[in-house]
């Protein structure tokens, strides 16, 4: 017999499952869809392990309706889906509609099976047109604009059947390992251009919200999906904490100062003098920014321990002046810290910085899953979600507004920079046949969900 939960959910908090378009779609050059800056970074050799791609994928543009099937055997209520800015624009700029028409036809796939979508218009996939030929990718003041006419596509065609819409996914990553550490698309390596990047996101997503207000329904939810680092200074000498403080700032107050807190704040601009001037910032951008949203999306993997640089540690994106310091303890294979605790601390911080609702809308580990007769035994996956999930509930207990909990994700699938050797799905996917093996944990998480507890 199950274990009686020992915490049970708030009644109406939705348990889902969130995944990208990029990772899983494959059918990269079909109707009509153009390349992404993603596409011809991972073509380009040394990029991604193993030299892998998203050509395949998991054939989801294929195969969704079997994968939607599977969501809802599962019990799962709502999926955090991606959508390919290039599907819907293969230039970035007019209209493809057979591409708006395959995301019309998964959310009505949503909706029929009982499934309640929630759509991320920007999961990184860039069209390459606005990246190349004398365009400079998020680098431009243009991109917001060219932002703005994506999300007014998608809020009118699909606004009247998606509650949910968050505009961007972790712009932190967009800005920083796109441009600053090189490790995702575009791959540029220069850290000043980060800051560039990261405002210009700022901008697409505060103009975005502003747009989408005037063709969504009243009752339209939107949101951003953040990943604020979770960060802990390595000691309390006063130039770790200072490293802590520097980036705090440089990762998680650019962010949500801007969006929650009217405008960037004086320490952010003395903290990166060194790198920028930020005269790229114009007057009224602020205002733009900070737009308001109904919830926050906040994704979590482990917490950052950083300390001050001294030359023996890999520093941390966008700054030389900290560096990443190992945590002592268990680690998934990605080698990240499993610290279930951060997220607590991290629910309870974005909850008094944004006083909004929240969403965890990505949580989970990628393990060395083995496929044995016909099974995956991934209880180490199973521990991870269950301790995450009670620090969900401990979150929720001090006082934070948590509606729900997305595990990332439902398919193994082509994990960025570390291809597919990294399998994060609680569904295995046989990449040669593309048959789907739901984990134990996907069996673990239906029970979850029928019990609504951990
Ligand atoms: C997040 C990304 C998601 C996935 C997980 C493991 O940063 O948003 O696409 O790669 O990490």
């Amino acid at each position: 017999m199950k274990p009686t939960p020992q915490h049970s959910f708030p009644s109406g908090f939705v348990w889902g499952v969130a995944a990208a378009s990029y990772q899983i779609e494959g059918a990269v050059t079909e109707d009509g869809r153009g390349p992404s800056i993603w596409d011809t970074f991972s073509h380009r050799p040394g990029t991604i392990d193993n030299g892998d791609n998203g050509d395949v994928a998991c054939d989801h543009y294929h195969r969704w309706p079997e994968d939607l099937d599977l969501i809802r055997s599962l019990g799962i209520a709502s999926y955090r889906f991606s959508v390919a800015w290039s599907r819907v624009m293969p230039d970035g700029r007019s209209v493809n509609q057979t591409g708006v028409d395959f995301y019309k036809r998964l959310v009505d796939g949503m909706l029929e099976r009982g499934i309640r979508p929630l759509m991320t218009l920007y999961h990184w996939d860039l069209p390459e047109a606005l990246d190349a030929g004398g365009e400079a990718g998020w680098l431009s003041r243009d991109l917001p604009d060219r932002f703005v006419d994506f999300a007014l596509v998608m809020g009118k065609e699909l606004g009247d059947r998606v509650p949910e819409v968050t505009t961007l996914n972790e712009p932190w990553c967009s800005a920083y390992l796109g441009y600053a550490t090189g490790e995702h698309a575009p791959g540029r390596t220069t850290p000043a251009l980060a800051y560039r990047a990261a405002h210009h996101l700022n901008l697409a997503h505060g103009r975005a919200v502003s747009a989408l207000r005037s063709v969504l329904p009243p009752t339209a939810d939107l949101s951003v999906t953040l990943n604020i680092h979770q960060v802990q200074p390595a000691s309390e000498r006063e130039d770790d904490l200072a490293a802590a403080e520097h980036v705090d700032l440089i990762a998680n107050r650019i962010f949500l100062d801007p969006m929650f807190g009217g405008g960037y704040s004086p320490d952010l601009l003395a903290t990166t003098a060194d790198l920028t001037d930020w005269e790229f910032v114009k007057p009224g951008d602020e205002d733009e920014i900070g737009a308001a949203l109904d919830s926050v999306g906040v994704n979590y993997y482990n917490p950052a321990r950083v300390a001050a640089q001294d030359g023996t540690g890999r520093s941390f994106p966008g700054t030389q002046r900290a560096r990443f310091v190992d945590i002592p303890g268990p680690r998934t294979v990605m080698g990240w810290p499993i610290v279930a605790s951060g997220l607590t601390d991290l629910l309870l911080r974005v909850q008094r910085d944004c006083g909004l609702p929240m969403r965890v809308t990505e949580n989970g580990m990628a393990a060395p899953d083995e496929l044995i007769d016909g099974a995956v035994h991934d209880d180490d996956r199973i521990g991870y979600l269950h301790d995450h999930l009670a620090a969900v509930h401990e979150a929720v207990e001090h006082g934070a507004d948590v509606r729900g909990y997305f595990v990332w994700t439902l398919l193994d699938n082509f994990e960025w920079a570390w291809g597919y050797d990294k399998r994060f799905g609680i569904v295995h996917v046989d990449l040669e046949t593309q048959v789907r093996t739901p984990k134990d944990s996907a069996l673990w998480y239906a029970g979850v969900i029928r019990d609504n507890g951990v």
